[in-house]
């Protein structure tokens, strides 16, 4: 019932520091955790810790809204670099005039779209770090939920030169609600990530650390994955097949082979963000692709959830989604490619 360490609650790092060595081929000791409220509080430590105003920071494009929201409020100039079938193209970041100290990815699953980044581009970054020495943060969000092929290691698992900050989270494996993530920083940094932590909010709740530092400990956390994982396939299933049934070829599905969403690209000219109100106005939840952008998008699409709705609801959405059709199709933006 006492304050706790800044860092978190010792077994708890412990357990994390296990289950990420095991499962995600993270090189760590439970000092360099730190447990946080959720993958959003450790972005936004590590824009604290690490950036000053106007420093630069290579954004994956499109990339996650919430990444850019914590390097945008500490001041920090986004550049968008492109990503390919490879994920965010690193020659890209090479050829920049002037090297950023950040670069934030997601290499395991990338978001929205969805692709793994190759190994050759993770060795590429990893150079492009040391030689320029910037920082990389790594958003390894969704990785336990991946359906066809073998998971991939981390990025900081082949990291040599301590340039990875690795962030985790319990928000997709278990649920949002929870308000429980991590973060993997060098050695040398826990020290300042320490401070930031304590000047921010101290610790996180100590009670919610205990329970699931004993529900992995007891194998419940193991079941569950495997559990959700047949769950998440399923539903994955069920949401490909009600695109295909209700909204025919038209629409593009990318990204579903990993993770509890993918994105349902629109045909050219149709406007995503109006999609998706008019989508929201009818109960459905459909986020639109270009608000992942920091330029103008070449693709509008929806970026569709479906790890907490059932087959039923999904059939039922999609179908409403194609019936509104007709509001797509005035949806059109006059002078479009
Ligand atoms: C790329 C990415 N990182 C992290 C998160 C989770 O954020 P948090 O742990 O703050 O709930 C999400 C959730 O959608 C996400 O899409």
């Amino acid at each position: 019932m006492a304050y706790g360490d800044a860092m978190g609650h010792l077994p708890f790092r412990e357990v994390i520091a296990e289950y990420l060595s095991t499962f995600r081929g993270v090189r760590c000791h439970a000092s360099q955790i730190l447990v946080t409220t959720g993958s959003q509080q450790a972005l936004q430590l590590s824009a604290q810790v690490l950036l000053d105003p106007g420093d630069q920071v290579f954004m994956e494009e499109p990339g996650y809204r919430g990444a850019r929201v914590a390097f945008m409020n500490a001041g920090a100039q986004l550049i968008a670099i492109p990503i390919d079938a490879e994920g965010m193209i690193v020659s890209e970041v090479m050829a920049r005039p002037r090297a950023a100290r950040l670069a934030y990815v997601t290499p395991s699953h990338q978001y929205p779209v969805g692709m793994t980044m190759s190994a050759a581009r993770r060795i590429s970054l990893l150079n492009w770090a040391m030689r320029s020495g910037s920082w990389i943060i790594e958003d390894d969000y969704d990785s336990e939920y991946r359906f066809g092929g073998r998971p991939i290691a981390s990025l900081q698992g082949l990291d040599t030169h301590d340039r990875v900050i690795y962030v985790g989270t319990f928000s997709k494996v278990l649920f949002p609600a929870l308000r429980l993530g991590y973060m993997v920083v060098p050695g040398d940094l826990a020290p300042a990530f320490s401070a930031a932590r304590d000047a921010a909010d101290i610790f996180s709740s100590t009670l919610y650390q205990a329970v699931l530092t004993d529900f992995i400990r007891e194998g419940h956390f193991a079941r569950h994955i495997r559990r959700m994982r047949m769950l998440y396939m399923e539903r994955r299933k069920a949401l490909v097949n009600a695109i295909r049934t209700h909204m025919g070829n038209e629409i593009e599905v990318i990204g579903a082979e990993a993770g509890m969403h993918l994105v349902a690209s629109l045909p050219l000219g149709i406007d995503d963000v109006l999609v998706s109100k008019i989508a929201a106005q009818n109960g459905i939840s459909a986020m639109p692709l270009s608000s992942c952008c920091l330029k103008s998008p070449e693709r509008a699409g929806l970026i569709l959830g479906y790890g907490g709705v059932n087959a039923r609801q999904i059939h039922d959405g999609i179908r409403k989604l194609a019936h509104l059709k007709s509001g797509l199709t005035c949806t059109k933006v006059p002078n479009a490619k």
